[in-house]
Parts: C-alpha cells; structure tokens; sequence
C-alpha cells in the first residue's frame, strides 16, 4: 500500500455489528485524552488491587515513567484465583492440543484445564520455584515450547515476585546463552523436546549447550514433554520437573505476593537497529490494566467465547494475549503445540470447527500461507463459530485481509490489524468492537485506542496531513508501556525518546487516511520482519562475520511473497577463502546455529566490496535494489561506485 492516493479503501460493514460513525468514535476517543487520568483511573479500577494506588502516573522524571504507585497487585492471582471466586473454578481455562494426530487426523493428546485445576497447578509450580530457592525479584529464564507447562510456569513466577525471560524454543543455544546471561537467570526452565511437523526437537540438547555458557545458571528443571530416554541430566543440577512435584504437598498453597505495581513482571529481547537484542522490562500493574482493557475492547470477550490466539509464548503476543489476556477477563482458550499445517493444511480449521472458536488471533503470514495451499481446506470445515478475528505482527495487505473476512469469516465478521509492539506492551491502535466499532477498511491498522494517542509526524516532529507517510509515534505515557531496558537506562532514552523529545518513537512509517486511520507502512528502521518475526539486520551481520571466512558483511530484508520480508547478505571474505555453494550453504546454517532458523538468509552473495556511504553507513537500499534487480536510483553518497558494478555482475552471475 502506498500514501498519496486517498481515500485508502472501501469501507466494509455487516449486520452482525453494530458498526458507528468515525467522528463519534473520535469524539469519544477525544474524551478519554481530555479526561486522562479518570479514564485510566476507571479502568485499572475494574482490576482488583491489594492495596490501591496513591498516584495514578508519576511522571515526574521522563520518560521514567511509573503507572498506579503505591498500588499493590498479583498478576496469578487476578489469572486464577480470582476466577475461581467468582465461580468460574470449574470452567475450562485452557484446552491444550499437541502436535502428533492418529490415522484419522484427530489429535492423540488433549487436555483441559479447568480455572481450578491450573491454579492448583501454578501453586505446586510456585512451590518448586521456592523450594529451588527462587524468590522476589530473581529472574527465571523460559526455554520451553508451547505446553501447558509453559504458561503454568510463567503465572507461578508472578506468584512469587519472579521476573520471567521466555526465550522463543526456535531461537539457538547462543541467542539463549546471552538472553540468560544479559538477565543473570539463576534458574532454567526446558524440556526434552517437543513435537514439530512430525519430528522431535531435542530442545535439551540445545539448552545444555546454552548453559555451558550462561555463568548465572545454578539449576535446570527439564519437563518431559516426550519422554526422551536419553536425556543427559547433570547431577546437582538439572532436576525432573515430576520428580520434584512428587515432593510437593498435594493441597499447596502459595499465598500471592502483594506487589508494586511498578515490580517487573517479564524481560522479553526483541532486536533494534544496533547492538544485541534488548531486554525489554515490562511491570506489574500498568501492563495488567492495558492487557485486561484491550481483552475487553478489542476482543470483545463474552463468557461462552472460545479464543485462540496462534502466537508463541517466545514473543510478546503470548505473553499478553496467551499466558495473561484470556485469563484476566475468564476465557476459555485453546493452545495448539504443532505446526499449523500438519499433518495437513486444515489442521488450523479442524481445530477451529472442533473447539468452536470464536475469536481468533493470528498473523499475516500464517494467512499468507493458508491462502497458498486454497480455500478448499478451510471449507472442508465449519468455521461458523467465528465472530471476531485479528491480525497481527506486520501490515496485512488488502487481498488477504479480504481472503480472510470472505473465506474463514463468511462476511460476518469483525476483522482486524492491532498494531502493537513488545515495547507497548499491549495492543495501541485496533477496531474495538467491544468499546465502540467502527467500520472496516481492508489493510487498516484503524483508529488509536481509548486513551492512546498516537500520531504521524515528519522529521522534525510536527504531526503531518493524512496521506503523507511519516513516523509513527505515541505522544503521551500509556499503561502497558515499557519500563525501560534491562540494565541499560541510557540505551532506553536513546533508542525511544531522543528522537523526537517528549514522544515515543516507534520506528514505524505510517500514513493516515481521511478519516484519521492509521496505517502502519513498515519499519522505518533496520529492523526486518522476518513471517512476523523482529530481526536486526546488525545482529545477522554479527554472526556471519563470527564465521571465519568472512570479512564483512551486510543484510537487508527483501520481499517476500508469503513471509513479507526475509533476509539476504552480502557477504565479503578473508583472503585464501573461496566463494561458491558449499560456502554459501555453510553461512546459512552458520546463521540459522547463531540465531535461530528465522534468521537463516534466503540466499548469501559473495562481493568484494560492500558499498558504504561517505559515512560509513552500509547501503541497504542500493544492496536491496541490486538483490532485486531494480533501478539503482541515487547512488551520489557512494564512496565507490564500482563496488555497485561488481555487486550487480556477481549477482547476476549467481542468479
Ligand atoms: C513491529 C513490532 C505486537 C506483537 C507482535 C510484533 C510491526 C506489529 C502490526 C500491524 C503493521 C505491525 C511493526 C512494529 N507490526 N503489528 N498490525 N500492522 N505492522 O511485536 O516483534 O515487537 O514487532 O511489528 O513494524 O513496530 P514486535
């Protein structure tokens, strides 16, 4: 989608909703910013507090930022024994379903846990926790795939005052290694393996290459998901997760520790433009308020709802709309462990017809990808539970989204784009059909939400017309905000609010329409998104030039038909090394060990020279266009323009 062409799109309605007029949504939007701290104010009040807070946002030392001081808070508690008080103690709370199908497709393992049942769970986890000797404020490090553990893990830390690192299973024993040591993890929570389009992955195996190298790491308890017979277990250090259950008293209770709202509850590493991936901290009380109200407004959740959002716990969106969203507001939620086209590309659908899913949360890509293998699959299926559906993790272009409202929607839906970020915390700007609906355009992010107030500006920072693309920013503190980066606070104001003093800095560009939508563009930053996944360019550069043969390098993201972007280098190498596909091929894998498989490059070019700037700063647009075999547009900052030559006769003798 490209600005400069308004309006953007058709308005889309359906008489299922009732969908308003844009302009009393913004008289309503407008109300929550005048009336800030009220508006704030009666939201968290819908949560319930041990003690409540003396000062609603403390703003005092930007960005700096403290939501509901002196409030006293317990995220597990709010998940699950609140839940149990009022009633829902014999509600389904998660239905799990693995990976692994019988001859008919349908899944050899399920289990459900009532609201009951999973707090009694996170009480004998909490207790494993205490007895290892985790306590407040002691961070634990997560490698575990998408079991129910997982999330019982996670709500037992909160019980306790732990702060969680969840660490994505797909990323490798390196990207773990330094997410524990960046933390100073003192325990690691990981499993034998677990089940992936039909083969096993041996995540243990990775985590002990991992702790090898992570000094912080006292114990590691090992769920066993599979049931690996060989499992190497280091004595005095590496525990069975049911071994040490078997000690736990079987009516344990671990009273919730009462919280400052300010008392970090997650450290999750997302990528920026330089340096190793940030440890992004979120808090208690403030991130509690923006998930609970975007449950409510966005999601629309009713007590018969069945919700399923498809995102991994390893990123953001698990943490806020899997392990904590749902159970805020008493879901009923369905977690999937597998590949969503195994064995068959209607897995998804059969999950959806079988559980009848209502609201459903997923990505772009995963739609991309759906849309590839044809309708046929999902129409072997009853999808006609679904009322709501929502994307997110990088723009969803038109044709998909009305491949989506047509095909898994039949056109009675409410179908969406929540922007968001790890650093926001929660979702910003979305449809809210359960706060004030307005209607549909395809490819829309739609309005900011109540409370949020976001902008598009231009480089100095002054807010910009509709349709022209600018930078998206946030102009004023929000709940689920950031608390900073783990041990860095300078890094934290260079990174987000130097820019543009006084604002947030998303490093998105954006565009709105007439009517105020907003439409985020893509990053504007040297940020990829990889199938939805935040990659730095830096960071992939740093593991090829870990590669002995390699002398420099660069990488840019290059369109993707299905994955939107993926990553390709450019690669210079140390004399007496030999550029051809062996060398290529051992790169890539170098990358995917580095890293992880999502940053493996679709292909590496061998060049001798990577073109720069005067500066020195790589030219990624000129390396992009030459990957593409575009125009070269303006190349009059080049320090050596034969190196364009070169780099565009390499590639087409690679082609
Ligand atoms: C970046 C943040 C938020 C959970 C998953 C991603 C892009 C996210 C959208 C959307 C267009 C989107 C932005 C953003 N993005 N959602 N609906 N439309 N772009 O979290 O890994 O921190 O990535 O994802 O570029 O900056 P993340």
């Amino acid at each position: 989608m490209e600005p400069g062409s308004l309006p953007f799109g058709e308005y889309v309605t359906n008489d299922k909703f009732v969908f308003q007029r844009i302009e009393d949504y913004w008289r309503r939007h407008a109300e929550t910013l005048k009336n800030f701290n009220e508006f704030w104010d009666g939201v968290a009040s819908e949560l319930e507090w041990f003690e409540k807070w003396k000062n609603l946002l403390d703003d005092s030392n930007p960005p700096f930022y403290k939501w509901f001081v002196g409030g006293k808070i317990n995220l597990s508690y709010l998940a699950l024994d609140l839940n149990v008080k009022k009633g829902r103690g014999n509600k389904v709370a998660l239905i799990w379903e693995g990976e692994p199908v019988d001859g008919n497709g349908m899944p050899l393992e399920v289990m459900r846990y009532t609201y009951g049942e999973l707090l009694r769970e996170v009480n004998k986890a909490a207790y494993v926790l205490k007895r290892l000797g985790v306590g407040k404020g002691d961070r634990i490090s997560i490698y575990l795939p998408m079991i129910p553990e997982t999330i019982i893990f996670m709500l037992a830390a909160w019980r306790i005052g732990a702060i969680t690192s969840v660490v994505f299973s797909g990323f490798s024993a390196e990207a773990l290694a330094d997410r524990i040591n960046d933390a100073g993890a003192k325990l690691l929570i990981t499993a034998d393996g677990f089940w992936r389009r039909g083969k096993i992955v041996p995540l243990k195996e990775t985590a002990d290459k991992a702790v090898e190298r992570a000094r912080s790491v006292e114990k590691v308890v090992v769920v066993k998901r599979i049931g690996l017979n060989n499992v190497p277990m280091r004595e005095g250090r590496d525990y069975w997760l049911h071994d040490l259950l078997r000690e736990v008293p079987s009516d344990v209770f671990v009273e919730p520790e009462r919280l400052e709202s300010e008392h970090p509850s997650f450290i999750l590493y997302t990528s920026g433009t330089t340096g190793k991936p940030k440890g992004i901290v979120h808090d208690t009380g403030g991130w509690a308020v923006h998930v609970y109200a975007t449950m409510k407004w966005v999601f629309d959740i009713r007590e018969h709802d069945v919700y399923w959002c498809t995102a991994d716990v390893g990123w953001v969106t698990g943490h806020s709309y899997v392990v904590l969203g749902p159970m805020l507001v008493g879901a009923t939620q369905v977690v999937y462990e597998g590949a969503p086209d195994y064995p068959q590309p209607d897995r998804w659908w059969s999950i959806i017809e079988r559980y009848k899913v209502s609201v459903f949360y997923t990505s772009p890509t995963a739609i991309r990808m759906f849309m590839k293998f044809g309708e046929d699959w999902p129409r072997r299926h009853d999808l006609s539970s679904l009322r709501i559906i929502h994307s997110v993790g990088e723009p969803i272009n038109p044709e998909a989204w009305r491949w989506t409202y047509r095909v898994l929607g039949n056109e009675k839906v409410v179908l969406g784009s929540t922007w968001w970020m790890t650093e926001t915390g929660g979702i910003m700007i979305s449809h809210t059909p359960g706060f004030f609906l307005v209607p549909m355009k395809p490819g829309t992010n739609g309005p900011p939400l109540p409370g949020i107030e976001a902008d598009i500006v231009d480089a100095k920072g002054e807010s910009v017309p509709p349709g022209v693309k600018g930078y998206l920013v946030i102009k004023r503190p929000w709940p689920g905000m950031l608390h900073g980066i783990w041990g860095d606070p300078e890094r934290y104001k260079a990174t987000y609010w130097a820019r543009f003093p006084g604002y947030f800095y998303a490093g998105d560009f954006a565009v709105k329409d007439q009517d105020g939508f907003i439409w985020v563009l893509g990053r504007a930053d040297e940020v990829l998104k990889v199938a939805g996944h935040r990659l730095g360019t830096y960071e992939i550069e740093s593991a090829l030039v870990g590669h002995p043969a390699v002398a420099e390098a660069a990488v840019v993201g290059v369109p993707d038909p299905i994955k939107a972007e993926t990553p390709v280098a450019f690669v210079v190498l140390k004399q007496g090394f030999k550029a051809g596909p062996e060398l290529r091929e051992e790169l890539r894998r170098h990358v995917r060990n580095a890293i992880g498989p999502i940053a493996e490059p679709s292909t590496v070019f061998f060049v001798s020279k990577v073109p720069k700037t005067r500066s020195g700063k790589i030219m990624r647009r000129l390396l992009r266009s030459i990957a593409l075999n575009a125009p070269l547009g303006d190349v009059s900052t080049l320090e050596d323009e034969t190196s364009v030559d070169e780099a565009r006769k390499l590639f087409e003798e690679l082609k």
